[in-house]
């Protein structure tokens, strides 16, 4: 019945909406299971969805041209190539990335096969993803599979399953569709809230002309004036129109102006107008600053470090909605979008785009559905292409938070968790520091560590085999930790920063924040200072920056962070070493050496 009625929407639809002679393909084949994946630990099925709740659904269709996306992007990116800096456009990524019409063609059929008439699907630019508001019901049945709610321990909830199946034939072309497998929560990697920080802060505290760094640095509470002394950035007057920075917010996180402006009041006086003047993006009804009060501590400490830094640079703000979370209750029929894949949508989508990106969420890999973290991380490879430096933070949990340790394949083992969207190997990821010298960072008050470690999903990019690096860190641990950590896995993060007890303003008051999330917009804000002088000397923007930081000159930039451990698991954890570590990666960032080593150092050196 079901199948004669759909075969019958199909036919209509093909005569009405396509217009050219089709490829008479049709296949069909019977249905076999494309993806299963365990529960997470801390979710629950609680119930069914209502039959009509619906779900805005993401079909990913396959890239069978990545491992030439990938060359291109390794040979733009890397300084003794012949095409070091030429960044691609929009268009010559979407050419990489279209699906082949066959692929295509398929698909539709099948969607037309379940009823489901083109019209009703908005497609990517690339043609690579397709989207589309359908039923549970509707969907259960094209995916022969069973929708249940989801109640976390924490009270969030979702709907999620944890199989699904799709025609034989079409499985070579597709990728993944999401929401079914998919438990990601992407928390943001901000450890603490201390409501009452034990430092007096006055701005005459900071002064932020000394060259003295123990007279401008509180190291329990770090400002802007002591980031840019730390890091050299400090005497930098940026000069390109064209410099531009992006950090995204997700989980409702909202910035607020007014909070912006009297954090830069205290601490950075000439750039209080930009807390008016950042630009704001809502990605499917991601929440702003519409002047009705929202604010969020990870929000706020994202838009306080870098409007502190990088004034006069221009800067967009990215809220994506969607879930997660949402506090769904079994009636009440929301939206579950997955955020990481509705951003890339977007920004894939536009023809100019900041040269430099930051973002301070991310979740346990091991809830992420393999072919989920496959797309989201070929997407950051087609931003690497367009020449942008995507900056993550490498999480708030050491190798793993004590006691919650254990592999969720249903086997229980043992084992370090890393952290995704750290662990993809098209990112920059930033590890945290505190105090002077830098050692890598933890609060016993609690529990933040800051995170790195090995992927199980991603093998050992070829800029770290390349380099040898993270094999000559393996070998030092002498077997030590073995069994606990994926040896052939991309290890992270990449380089590090502050990342402990940010100063921050949240609703008028003073709070300090710990947290990688304090990290990436600091690194952030310093390479899109690079990028400015780059580009003002008429340079390409540095683009992904691993190559260079690997196996280019870029690490000699980089200031090694020699004491601490990324601890947890119950363990020691990783030590930070002399060279690149796992704790820490390659240090953390010297801005006058940078330009100097990129040849730009004339004005900055002063
Ligand atoms: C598309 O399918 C047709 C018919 O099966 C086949 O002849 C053709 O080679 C396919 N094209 C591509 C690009 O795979
Ligand atoms: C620098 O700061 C000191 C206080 O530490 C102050 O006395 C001095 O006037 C300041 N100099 C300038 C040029 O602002
Ligand atoms: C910077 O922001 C200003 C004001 O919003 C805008 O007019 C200008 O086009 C922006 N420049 C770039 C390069 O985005
Ligand atoms: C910001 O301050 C203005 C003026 O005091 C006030 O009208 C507005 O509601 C505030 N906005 C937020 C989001 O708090
Ligand atoms: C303003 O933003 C809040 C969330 O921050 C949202 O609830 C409200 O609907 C928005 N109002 C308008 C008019 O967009
Ligand atoms: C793994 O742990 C879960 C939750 O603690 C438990 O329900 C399950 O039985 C365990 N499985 C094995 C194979 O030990
Ligand atoms: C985790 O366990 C290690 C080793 O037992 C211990 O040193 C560390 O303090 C613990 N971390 C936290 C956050 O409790
Ligand atoms: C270790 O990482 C590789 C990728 O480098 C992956 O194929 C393998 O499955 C991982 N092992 C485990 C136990 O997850
Ligand atoms: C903001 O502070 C006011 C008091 O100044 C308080 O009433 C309100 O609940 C606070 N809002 C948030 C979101 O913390």
């Amino acid at each position: 019945m079901r199948v004669f009625s759909a075969a019958l929407a199909a036919l209509l639809s093909f005569q009405v909406a396509i217009a050219k002679p089709l490829t008479p393909l049709r296949l069909r084949s019977p249905p076999a299971v494309k993806e299963t994946h365990f529960v997470p630990r801390g979710w629950a099925a609680t119930g069914e969805p209502t039959p009509d709740h619906v779900l805005d659904i993401k079909i990913g269709l396959k890239n069978k041209r990545f491992a030439e996306l990938e060359q291109h992007l390794y040979e733009i990116s890397n300084p003794s190539h012949h095409r070091y800096g030429q960044h691609f456009s929009k268009e010559e990524v979407d050419n990489l990335v279209r699906p082949n019409e066959n692929a295509s063609t398929l698909v539709d059929e099948w969607l037309q096969d379940n009823g489901i008439e083109p019209s009703q699907c908005s497609y990517s630019s690339a043609k690579d993803w397709i989207s589309v508001s359908l039923p549970v019901s509707q969907i259960e049945n094209m995916l022969d599979t069973k929708y249940s709610v989801y109640r976390h321990e924490d009270g969030t909830s979702m709907i999620r399953t944890t199989s699904w199946s799709l025609p034989q034939h079409l499985h070579e072309h597709v990728s993944t569709i999401q929401p079914t497998t998919a438990f990601l929560r992407a928390s943001p990697k901000l450890q603490t809230v201390l409501e009452s920080p034990d430092v007096e802060v006055a701005a005459e505290d900071f002064p932020p002309n000394s060259s003295d760094l123990n007279g401008v640095c509180n190291w329990e509470g770090v400002t802007p004036a002591c980031l840019r002394t730390l890091y050299g950035t400090i005497d930098y007057t940026p000069q390109s129109p064209e410099s531009h920075i992006g950090f995204t917010n997700y989980l409702g996180e909202v910035t607020n102006r007014n909070d912006t402006a009297a954090f830069l009041q205290q601490f950075r006086k000439e750039a209080v107008s930009s807390a008016y003047s950042f630009e704001q993006i809502s990605i499917d009804g991601g929440p702003i600053d519409n002047g009705t009060g929202g604010r969020g501590y990870e929000a706020n400490l994202d838009v306080e470090t870098i409007t502190g830094q990088v004034w006069p640079i221009n800067i967009t703000s990215y809220s994506t909605g969607g879930s997660p979370p949402f506090a769904a209750d079994l009636f009440t029929p929301t939206n579950t979008n997955e955020p990481y894949l509705t951003w890339l949508d977007y920004v894939l989508s536009q023809s100019d785009l900041p040269q430099t990106i930051s973002t301070s969420y991310g979740d346990d890999e091991q809830t992420v559905p393999l072919s989920y973290a496959q797309s989201v991380c070929e997407g950051f490879a087609q931003l690497g292409l367009r020449g942008v430096s995507l900056l993550f933070s490498s999480g708030d949990n050491g190798v793993g938070a004590n006691g919650t340790c254990v592999s969720n394949d249903g086997k229980n083992t043992t084992t370090f968790l890393p952290a995704f969207p750290a662990s993809c190997p098209y990112v920059t990821t930033v590890g945290g520091t505190r105090g002077y010298p830098e050692a890598v960072a933890y609060d016993t008050r609690n529990g933040y560590v800051s995170g790195s470690g090995f992927s199980n999903y991603f093998a050992q990019p070829a800029y770290q085999k390349d380099s040898g690096v993270v094999d000559q860190y393996i070998a030092s641990l002498n077997g030590k930790l073995d069994g606990l950590y994926n040896k052939t896995g991309r290890a992270y993060p990449d380089v590090a920063a502050q990342g402990y007890r940010y100063i921050t303003i949240y609703n008028g008051s003073v709070a300090t924040l710990d947290g990688t999330s304090c990290s990436s917009p600091t690194t952030a804000s310093i390479i899109a200072l690079v990028n400015d002088a780059l580009l003002a000397a008429g340079k390409s923007p540095l683009g992904f920056l691993n190559p260079w930081l690997y196996t280019g000159a870029g690490a000699q930039a980089f200031t090694d962070v020699l004491t601490g451990s990324s601890t947890g698991c119950n363990t020691a954890g990783f030590e930070a070493k002399q060279g690149w570590d796992v704790a820490s990666g390659w240090g953390t960032p010297q801005f006058p050496t940078m330009l100097d080593i990129l040849g730009v150092g004339g004005d900055a050196d002063q």
